[in-house]
């Protein structure tokens, strides 16, 4: 999808989206940074757009890995499958907050990490920390949640559901931003 083609899915569903540009390839890079190409089997993505982020994690994992990404937008899901043919990807066009109905309905218990552009700062406070506590349990031990924000102000909430919180700023990206390396 063109940047044009974004713009105005993000016009029309701001509050999913959160956002009226792709990430950049420097944010691409820092969210996909702490994959371990060796060991690094399971990975969920939450909220693929149209699947630039999606590409950057395929490129970094093994020829045996698998990738389940979730976008709730069916026309980004569209455009996800038109233009990644990858057999290691498992596109799920449903909401994240389904997360662990969904991998169990796939037959995975746990998984080595979590890579999420979800917009939270829209989002209730509720749904957040369901998503985010689906998260943790989904979580092996010892492996991070990945999150990409525009501001740091939700830091409290995943200090408080993963503990160790580590941020990073990414300056190269519209507008700029910060990963958030959760878990320890
Ligand atoms: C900030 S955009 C990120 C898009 C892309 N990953 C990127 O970095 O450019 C957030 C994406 O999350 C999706 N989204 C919002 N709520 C969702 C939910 N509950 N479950 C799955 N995806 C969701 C939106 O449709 C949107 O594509």
């Amino acid at each position: 999808m063109d940047a044009a083609g974004f713009l105005w899915q993000s016009i029309r569903n701001f509050k999913e989206m959160g956002t009226v540009v792709h990430s950049s390839p420097a944010m691409c890079k820092k969210m996909t940074a702490f994959i371990d190409h060796e060991k690094d089997k399971i990975i969920i993505e939450l909220g693929a757009g149209d699947g630039v982020i999606t590409q950057y994690i395929l490129d970094k994992m093994a020829p045996d890995a698998r990738l389940y990404s979730f976008e709730i937008n069916e026309e980004l899901c569209a455009t996800i499958r038109e233009k990644i043919n990858d057999s290691r990807l498992v596109l799920i066009n449903g909401s994240a907050e389904n997360v662990e109905l969904y991998m169990q309905q796939y037959g995975v218990e746990r998984v080595d990490h979590i890579i999420s552009a979800l917009p939270f700062v829209l989002f209730p406070e509720a749904l957040t920390e369901n998503i985010l506590m689906s998260c943790r349990r989904l979580l092996k031990q010892g492996h991070y949640f990945i999150q990409m924000h525009y501001t740091r102000n939700l830091i409290k909430i995943y200090q408080r559901i993963f503990g160790q919180v580590k941020v990073f700023s990414v300056l190269i990206n519209i507008p700029p931003g910060y990963v958030f390396k959760c878990g320890s």
